[in-house]
């Protein structure tokens, strides 16, 4: 083969090469392709073969065309099989797919019941005006449930009709809480005044549940005893507390009402938020809603707990979360906090 027909037939093999390299689709075709253009038997490698029988001049030219013919086919074969390569590996990834776009199961944020809710607004409100926070045992005992508090033996409230008492071999005077006035007593047992404490809890009473009552309901006691405090520091106090509660336009009355625990004692209403006073379904036609009881601390319960009446006055009111709550979402039966039912809870969401 002379040099001219070398060199023509170099630049053929690098076209043909290019082709059938390009054609290849499986990395076993490029491996025959490869055989095809650079093997022993391919019409490049005679080309190389002949080199020797060339002249000194022709064998530098063809040799060095030779070189070039290898190298871009051998380059246009890694190109390929690298491509190849990623195809493959594409098809297997594709295939192990597994697909996780179905929809999953939406988990829903859960969110704050409505009573703790406004327990959490109540000692929010007391909080701010600097009251502490005391919290006592479910189970208590007839000293801090009544006697304490100055609630005499023969008072209706602590007969088994309205108390719940334990059964516990030995002690006769253990209860279920039917109050968190009981807090007062073991607040002032431990710290000398001033006292500002707002105690929230359970209570319980022996009731059978209706839309306004239930055996089990949320109480948050107050007390402050200080040095000079008058009946006036009670009604400004309430009166702070049922605006920053209902809003700023509520009114405020006060009537008088009996508690062994404090004299003089009241009942705390306020102005129908709903109806401004007009009367609606809210205030039950009233004008009014009767929130809370409360009075200044009666001089036997200072004593009780060692503090000199002389000295000091207090006052105290103790009100029910639930009765707090109801005119304030509108909920109708009391029964409805307790049910655990997800359509009534779900009403308030991002309340708290
Ligand atoms: N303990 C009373 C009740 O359960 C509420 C109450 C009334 C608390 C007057 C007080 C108060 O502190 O002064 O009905």
């Amino acid at each position: 083969m002379g040099p001219e027909e070398a060199l023509r037939t170099l630049n053929e093999e690098l076209t043909r090469g290019h082709r059938l390299i390009a054609a290849a689709v499986t990395l076993e075709a490029l491996d025959e392709a490869e055989t095809a253009v650079l093997g022993r038997r391919a019409p490049f490698s005679s080309v190389q073969r002949g080199l020797g029988g060339l002249d000194e001049e022709a064998r530098r030219r063809v040799g060095r065309r030779t070189n070039e013919v290898r190298e871009a086919l051998r380059a246009a074969v890694s190109d390929r099989r690298r491509a190849l390569e990623g195809e493959r590996d594409a098809r297997a990834l594709e295939g192990d797919r597994i697909d996780v776009t179905l929809p999953g199961r939406r988990l829903r944020p859960g969110s704050l019941h409505p009573l703790t809710v406004t327990m959490h607004r109540i000692v929010d409100i007391f909080t701010r005006m600097g009251y502490r926070v005391v919290e006592g045992p479910e189970i208590e005992t007839e000293w801090y449930n009544f006697d304490a508090l100055n609630i005499p033996p023969d008072h209706p409230a602590r007969s088994e009709k309205d108390t719940i008492y334990l059964d516990v071999p030995g002690r006769t005077d253990l209860l279920l809480r039917t109050e968190t006035s009981a807090m007062q007593i073991r607040t002032m047992e431990r710290v000398a005044p001033p006292v500002f404490v707002i105690s929230p809890g359970r209570v319980f009473r022996q009731e059978t549940a209706d839309p306004s009552h239930s055996p089990v309901f949320h109480q948050v006691e107050a007390l402050a005893v200080d040095e000079g405090l008058t009946f006036a520091d009670l009604k400004g106090t309430l009166e702070a507390f049922a605006r920053a509660m209902y809003g700023p336009e509520v009114r405020v009355r006060f009537h008088p009402d009996f508690f062994p625990f404090v004299e003089p004692g009241a009942q705390l209403g306020i102005s129908c938020f709903v109806c401004g006073g007009r009367g609606c379904r809210t205030c039950k036609g009233e004008g009014w809603i009767e929130l809370l009881g409360c009075g200044m601390v009666h001089p036997n319960v200072l004593k009780n707990v060692g503090y000199d009446p002389e000295r000091y006055t207090g006052f105290a009111f103790g009100m029910g979360i639930e009765r707090v709550a109801m005119p304030l979402y509108g909920v109708p039966d009391l029964r409805l906090f307790y049910e655990g039912d997800i359509r009534f809870l779900r009403q308030f969401q991002g309340l708290g």
